[in-house]
């Protein structure tokens, strides 16, 4: 009685997907395959490697099904089918989807390699930025790969906790910081795991000389919204969650700047007028 997404870091399997009483249906996945469990599905996952382990993660909304129910028998034994999510029509899996442009979204259960994917402009959030946002079975939860040019950087924003990042590749760091204290400084490399705590601002810096790609895991998506998804988009000054370039702090670039500088890698941000 929880959503789960899971993304596939290394080796080759396949899972069986089935509701309960149907007919069982099986998906072969890889290194890069991204996909979820229809809520409340049987699902059982196969290593499809002799000697080789197999490692993915799953991201899930196990936590608040408990915290709101505090009962491990309605969580695990609870044969409830949702059938307006999944009906074990035959195709479920097939990698099939749509495509939402005007909100960057690709809607599917299976994805085969994340490397295909289309991307959208995202130069809301700061320039040369790409993104796709990927909303999976009917859930609540979802998430998003961005992409990020060298030299540059995106705004800071918050929101709540639960967003988990995953560096795919790159090189850099975050800035994070609650409001009114003081910024901290986390460096990361590819295939680190990082979450911002609930409602601090957080800002990542690519130092690297190619661009950074980073997929974020999300209790909250844009089909099914819960809280204030708006105001992500919408800048401090006017009651929202996102700093401005005009309105960030004049040291943070100014340590992107001399950051880059040490690899010779040019600042690629479009000049700014400080209103603080
Ligand atoms: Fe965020």
């Amino acid at each position: 009685m929880f959503e789960e997404m899971i993304y596939v870091l290394k080796g080759r399997g396949a899972t069986t997907v089935w509701p309960e009483g149907g007919k069982k249906q099986t998906f072969e996945w890889q290194e890069r395959s991204f996909f979820s469990i229809p809520l409340n599905a049987w699902h059982q996952h196969f290593n499809g490697q002799g000697g080789e382990t197999v490692r993915f993660i799953g991201y899930t909304n196990a936590p608040m099904a408990f915290n709101l129910y505090h009962s491990y028998d309605f969580v695990f034994n609870n044969s409830y089918q949702f059938t307006d999510r999944y009906r074990g029509e035959e195709d479920y899996f097939s990698g099939k989807g749509v495509a939402v442009p005007e909100k960057r979204v690709w809607d599917a259960s299976f994805i085969a390699d994340i490397e295909k994917l289309q991307f959208h402009d995202w130069t809301r959030k700061g320039p040369g930025a790409t993104n796709v946002e990927l909303e999976f079975c009917h859930n609540m939860i979802s998430a998003h790969i961005t992409r990020s040019p060298v030299g540059a950087y995106k705004k800071a924003h918050r929101h709540g906790q639960g967003a988990d990042i995953l560096v795919l590749e790159g090189k850099g760091y975050s800035l994070m910081w609650l409001e009114g204290t003081k910024m901290e400084r986390y460096d990361w490399g590819t295939g680190y795991m990082f979450s911002p705590p609930h409602m601090w601002f957080h800002q990542h810096f690519n130092t690297a000389k190619e661009p950074l790609k980073m997929l974020a895991f999300k209790p909250f998506g844009q089909k099914y919204r819960v809280g204030d998804y708006e105001k992500l988009f919408v800048s401090t000054a006017a009651g929202g969650h996102l700093i401005e370039f005009e309105e960030e702090d004049p040291k943070v670039r100014q340590m992107f700047e001399e950051e880059i500088k040490k690899d010779g890698i040019p600042l690629n941000m479009p000049p700014v007028k400080y209103r603080r």
